[in-house]
């Protein structure tokens, strides 16, 4: 599945299930999440195993953002990873990405998509992409 928006000048395309390599997606959650360095992490296979699907946002075949979605087999989905490039933030695509799984997560037969966040990124999870606020709670393991 593929979809496109015009986010200033240029148009970044989304795709549900994209191939991808491990190292782009490395290097991204790194930026993202501030682990620095790359964390040599086999992407493919913890998707492949373990996702009901994923969405990269990619900018002239770079990769600019993505998005996991985990779910339990049956009608309860989440996301994980929600990552834009520092140098593509605040032009829409993190809420596209998060639109596009939704969409994909409704088709697949699921009926909750579930997702857990910082009181920080409340202007994106509950303002920009509509999810309602609720109670959840955290075991570190
Ligand atoms: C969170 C993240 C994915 C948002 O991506 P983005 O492409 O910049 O998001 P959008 O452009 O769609 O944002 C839409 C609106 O959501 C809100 N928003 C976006 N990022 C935000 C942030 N980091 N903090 C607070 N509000 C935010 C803003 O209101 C924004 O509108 P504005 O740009 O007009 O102010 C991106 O900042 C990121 O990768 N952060 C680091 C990784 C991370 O923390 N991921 C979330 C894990 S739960």
């Amino acid at each position: 599945v593929r979809a496109e928006s015009a986010t200033g000048f240029r148009t970044v395309t989304y795709r549900w299930r994209d191939d991808f390599d491990n190292a782009e997606i490395d290097r991204l959650h790194a930026e993202a999440f501030n682990a620095g360095t790359s964390e040599g992490r086999d992407w493919r296979a913890v998707l492949a195993g373990r996702s009901l699907g994923w969405v990269t946002a990619r900018d002239e075949g770079h990769l600019v953002g993505f998005v996991n979605v985990v779910w339990d087999g049956l009608v309860h989905a989440w996301i994980q990873d929600t990552m834009v490039a520092a140098n593509h933030r605040s032009r829409g695509i993190g809420t596209a990405l998060i639109e596009s799984a939704r969409d994909q997560a409704a088709q697949s037969g699921c009926e909750w998509l579930h997702v857990d966040f910082e009181d920080h990124l409340s202007a994106f999870y509950i303002g920009a992409c509509g999810f309602i606020p609720t109670s959840a709670g955290l075991i570190h393991l």
